[in-house]
């Protein structure tokens, strides 16, 4: 049996402009040529979809690289000012983050928005990338396993068993975002291990096959090979290393066994 391909997902965040994006992209590509073993996925502002896809479809060669938007509007379509819908990113991307804890934290998103922004994703063919993860305080004071778990129940309660083997998780612990601090191998795999666990209890034994979780916060080009070696550990969500062509390149490579 073929072993799953590692997922890398870039998280550029807001940065870059399409120029500089553009030329990002063709980078990345230009440092993996030929490299065809993992699933690549860049998350560039929703400006940059367009323009990024169509220059994707004019690289025919090795690596795919795949794109992901950062968030959607949790509703279809109205009077929803400065919104990007499911709809609209659809025919441009395959996957959007959806939760991102900057978005729960700085923008007041709920767990309510999360479930339906999950619904719409999976409703009109985008693969949600589903972040959850705990704050400092929170894992201080032993509550990390409660958070997340809360944030699983409710982001994932309108998933079928069927729908569940397109999203992909993502565990990233807040503390560890943006800090130069990764989480330890032992706190990640138990979170992995927590999540699965949890993914089986409510959608079925499939899931612990099928389900797709990755760690996200502080990972580099260093500290990759450890973390994609990590029991149950599916891939990487990369925020400031994916915008270093280079060190993202060295973080694609790091899947090899
Ligand atoms: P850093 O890799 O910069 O810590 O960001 C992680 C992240 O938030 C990816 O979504």
């Amino acid at each position: 049996m073929n072993l799953p391909r590692k997922i890398i997902i870039g998280n550029w965040k807001l940065n870059d402009t399409v120029a500089e994006g553009t030329v990002l992209l063709h980078k990345i590509h230009q440092e993996l040529k030929g490299f065809s073993t993992a699933t690549i996925i860049v998350c560039p502002p929703a400006t940059h979809l367009y323009p990024l896809h169509r220059e994707l479809t004019s690289l025919k060669s090795e690596p795919k690289i795949e794109l992901g938007a950062q968030n959607i509007s949790d509703f279809e379509s109205g009077a929803h000012t400065g919104e990007v819908s499911a709809i609209m990113v659809r025919d441009l991307a395959k996957y959007s983050i959806i939760g991102h804890s900057e978005r729960r934290t700085h923008y007041g998103e709920t767990d309510d928005q999360i479930t339906r922004k999950v619904a719409i994703a999976l409703e009109h063919g985008l693969q949600p990338i589903l972040c959850v993860g705990e704050n400092l305080q929170q894992r201080h004071d032993g509550k990390a396993h409660q958070v997340v778990l809360d944030q699983l129940n409710t982001d994932l309660a309108d998933v079928t068993a069927a729908e569940l083997k397109k999203v992909i998780i993502a565990y990233e612990p807040i503390w560890a975002i943006g800090t130069g601090t990764f989480a330890k191998p032992a706190e990640i795999e138990d979170m992995l291990r927590l999540i699965r666990n949890a993914l089986v209890q409510s959608f079925g034994q499939l899931a612990s096959t099928e389900s797709r979780i990755v760690y996200g916060g502080s990972v580099d080009a260093e500290n990759a090979k450890t973390i994609l070696n990590l029991q149950g550990c599916d891939g990487v969500l990369v925020g400031g290393a994916s915008l270093k062509p280079k060190e993202f390149a060295t973080i694609v490579r790091a899947t090899d066994k």
